[in-house]
């Protein structure tokens, strides 16, 4: 085995020495060199799969203990940079494997070739660091085509290939600062019998790259299709493999593409990214919590029957606008609900009936979440219940009002988790009112809430009394 010689690396621009430096000749940051290991020739290939003997446990007291991810990891700037900085976990850390997944066309390789960018930019103003993207799915010129498109002009470099060995003996003389793989259904091992795609071929090419990022601290991304189901031999068997798992969500006809934490060694897997595909490209959606709003909502012509519920994933909070058409004598026969499970709506209306009074029993009642969205968290019920009430009394909710709350089959009013930062949603985009469970009331005197009224209800009758 080759022996491994010491180097010196800025975690704040990459530069390496061969000694340590209180502040970095390149950059002159202080205090940023840390110690890295330089592999020598005879070490290169170590990434692939290694006969078992060299492999041995390490008592607990002699594993290294220096490597601390959080002070070297890479920063991305601009508000795109921030999107994926946070879902990364507050930027990328150096030799990490992160798995890109994704339906096909969802724009995995351009979100992949716009990191790739930023990466390359990042850190010196010059000759930095490269980044090195190969492609197994896409020609060279494809790829630079769509670069022009995105107006993309930074230290990448592109190779075409599908053999692992290949690729990483190659991009390790780039020493680039981060190298993207797309995708893992195209790259093979000689060594491993099987095509590519296959899932033996997926399994240790993977861990060819994974070795490949912690022995070299070149950071890693990999693209992965995978459908829905994620049935496909591919991702789902990798996310054990890899550091961090990135699923790309969007709607087939929605410009808004949604890139979540699945799986993060580094960080929260609470963190989604909001980005939205634009002619040159993705960018972040600077209205992210309004963007499922719909436009007629700012004219002043309110319509009865809608209501907006604030509903949170991740840590992210969306406003979300629900409609309710309630008919009498419906030639339809049944109630339907759109983005709404069948019975929660029917669990609502009863508990309408019942517990509010409400003469809801000769109505049919549809529902609609408004953009296809699905509003599965309790903390949309209320909304729901202000919406049918809405269009039953004919009497639209006044503008600029939000509710928040489950509802118990008893009419009551429950809390809901993260309230104060609902409500604060709510406050910072100017809305007027909010309609909360009577408990949250005094949670939220502490916050300042600037001009919005906080409406605590005990239960719907409170609610119905203070609204309509
Ligand atoms: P792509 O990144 O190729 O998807 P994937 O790698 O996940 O299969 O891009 C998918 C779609 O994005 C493609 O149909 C065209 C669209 N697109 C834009 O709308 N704007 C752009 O700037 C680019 C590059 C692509
Ligand atoms: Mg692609």
């Amino acid at each position: 085995k080759g022996k491994v010689k010491t180097q010196w690396v800025c975690g704040s621009c990459g530069h390496t020495e061969g000694k340590w430096w209180g502040t970095c000749p390149e950059c002159e940051a202080s205090a940023t060199m840390y110690e890295a290991a330089k592999l020598t020739d005879n070490a290169i290939g170590s990434w692939l799969p290694q006969p078992p003997q060299d492999l041995r446990p390490l008592k607990l007291e002699h594993v290294y203990r220096g490597f601390n991810y959080d002070k070297w990891r890479i920063p991305l700037s601009g508000s795109f940079g921030n999107e994926i900085s946070t879902v990364l976990g507050g930027g990328l850390v150096p030799g990490s494997l992160t798995l890109v997944g994704g339906d096909p066309g969802i724009g995995k390789s351009t979100l992949l070739l716009q990191i790739a960018a930023m990466l390359a930019k990042e850190g010196r103003s010059d000759e930095g660091p490269p980044v090195v993207y190969v492609s197994g799915e896409e020609s060279l010129q494809q790829i630079g085509i769509r670069a022009d498109r995105l107006g993309i002009n930074s230290n990448i470099y592109l190779y075409s290939s599908t053999d692992i060995e290949d690729i990483l003996m190659k991009t390790h003389d780039l020493s680039p600062r981060a190298l993207v793989v797309d995708s893992i259904q195209t790259v093979y091992l000689k060594t491993i019998i099987g095509n590519a795609g296959g899932i033996m071929q997926v399994k240790e090419c993977t861990t060819a790259l994974m070795r490949f990022a912690k022995t070299t601290n070149i950071a890693v991304f990999l693209i992965g299709h995978v459908t829905k189901s994620g049935e496909i031999a591919g991702p789902r068997v990798l996310e054990h493999i890899v550091d961090v798992v990135l699923y790309m969500e969007g709607e087939k006809h929605s410009p808004y593409r949604m890139l979540r934490a699945v799986k993060n060694r580094f960080g929260s897997t609470d963190e989604l990214a909001v980005l939205e595909m634009s002619q040159s490209g993705l960018q972040a959606v600077s209205n992210a919590s309004e963007m499922f709003l719909t436009q007629q909502h700012s004219d002043s012509n309110v319509l009865a029957g809608l209501a907006i519920a604030v509903i949170m994933d991740g840590t992210r909070t969306f406003l979300i606008e629900i409609q309710a058409l309630c008919l009498t004598h419906c030639p339809v026969s049944s109630s339907l609900a759109n983005g709404i499970h069948a019975n929660k709506a029917n669990i609502i209306k009863c508990v309408l009936i019942k517990q509010a009074g409400l003469h809801l029993q000769d109505n049919a009642v549809f529902l609609n979440v408004v953009s296809g969205q699905t509003v599965t968290e309790t903390a949309g019920d209320l909304a729901i219940a202000a919406a049918i009430c809405s269009s039953f009394l004919e009497f639209p909710i006044p503008q600029g009002a939000a509710f928040i709350g489950e509802i118990g089959l008893g009419g009551e009013l429950r809390m809901v988790p993260r309230i104060d930062k609902r409500v604060n949603t709510l406050a910072k985009l100017g809305y007027k009112m909010c309609v909360v469970p009577k408990e949250a009331e005094k949670l939220l005197e502490a916050e300042g809430l600037g001009k919005m009224k906080v409406v605590g209800c005990k239960d719907l009758k409170e609610v119905i009394n203070a609204v309509f």
